[in-house]
């Protein structure tokens, strides 16, 4: 029975691999308790990523509850590592527990890395950019963070994330009424996969995801099927982490 489960969540992983056009699906198996999901996600990951990371790497990563239940997850390494991790982009002004900044740094401790973090808000004005990327602690932390080789990231509602971002009521009815249902560290993307609007930032674009050489988007729960087929391709990323209901979710809406 149990060799006949792996079978099935292999076979569903490559299935997925398939529709997503991406390298490579792991699927938490079975049903699970929705309060449980993102931790169950988020150990998967987790042992995924400590798996991965070698020495010499620099590790961006997001914000959001998907990644704080990875750093949680993750265990303690007995030994010094030369691994930096720093954010992607600059903060949401959300629960410190679930910014890039506080994950970033986490993610560090518990590997036995280093870190640098970006104090500034994500969404700054066009005109600020400049000056603020003059300063020598934040210039330092972006010459970094455009040297990373891995980048792990969440994937949200259009609608949720508009809000979480700060969007206003009729903002956020516009950029759905135009398609929006995915982001992804302030991209809005359509259910074709395209862009229609973005945040400004002084973090990662997605001119820089192409060019990473590893990029892991974990995300879970059938609400954000949708999103994950829209934010999600061979384009940006190289591995899907997800379980098995939001798989199936996917599939049933292809
Ligand atoms: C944000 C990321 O911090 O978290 C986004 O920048 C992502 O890429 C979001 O959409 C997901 O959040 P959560 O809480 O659903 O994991």
């Amino acid at each position: 029975e149990y060799i006949k489960e792996l079978r099935d969540i292999s076979h569903l992983e490559k299935k997925l691999q398939k529709i997503l056009g991406i390298q490579k699906v792991k699927l938490v198996n079975g049903v699970v308790a929705a309060g449980d999901l993102k931790a169950e996600i988020g150990r998967m990951a987790s042992k995924f990523l400590q798996q991965e990371i070698e020495n010499g790497d620099i590790l961006a990563v997001t914000g959001g509850t998907t990644l704080a239940q990875i750093a949680a997850e993750m265990s303690y390494s007995t030994e010094a590592r030369e691994v930096t991790v720093v954010p992607g982009r600059g903060g949401l002004g959300e629960d410190v527990e679930i910014q890039a900044n506080t994950i970033a740094a986490k993610i560090a401790k518990k590997i036995g890395g280093t870190y640098h973090l970006l104090h500034i808000p994500d969404n700054i004005a066009e005109e600020n950019i400049y000056y603020l990327t003059k300063e020598p602690s934040i210039k330092k932390t972006l010459e970094i963070l455009k040297q990373a080789n891995i980048l792990i990231h969440g994937v949200g509602t259009a609608k949720n994330m508009a809000k979480r971002r700060g969007m206003k009521k009729n903002e956020i009815k516009d950029l759905v009424e135009a398609g929006a249902v995915g982001e992804a560290f302030g991209f809005y993307f359509n259910s074709l996969g395209e862009i229609i609007y973005s945040t400004t930032s002084v973090g990662l674009n997605l001119d820089d995801l192409e060019a990473t050489k590893k990029v892991i988007v974990v995300a879970g729960g059938e609400d954000k099927a949708e999103a994950i087929i829209a934010a999600v391709s061979s384009k940006y990323q190289d591995i899907l982490i997800t379980d098995e209901i939001t798989a199936r979710k996917i599939i049933s809406l292809q």
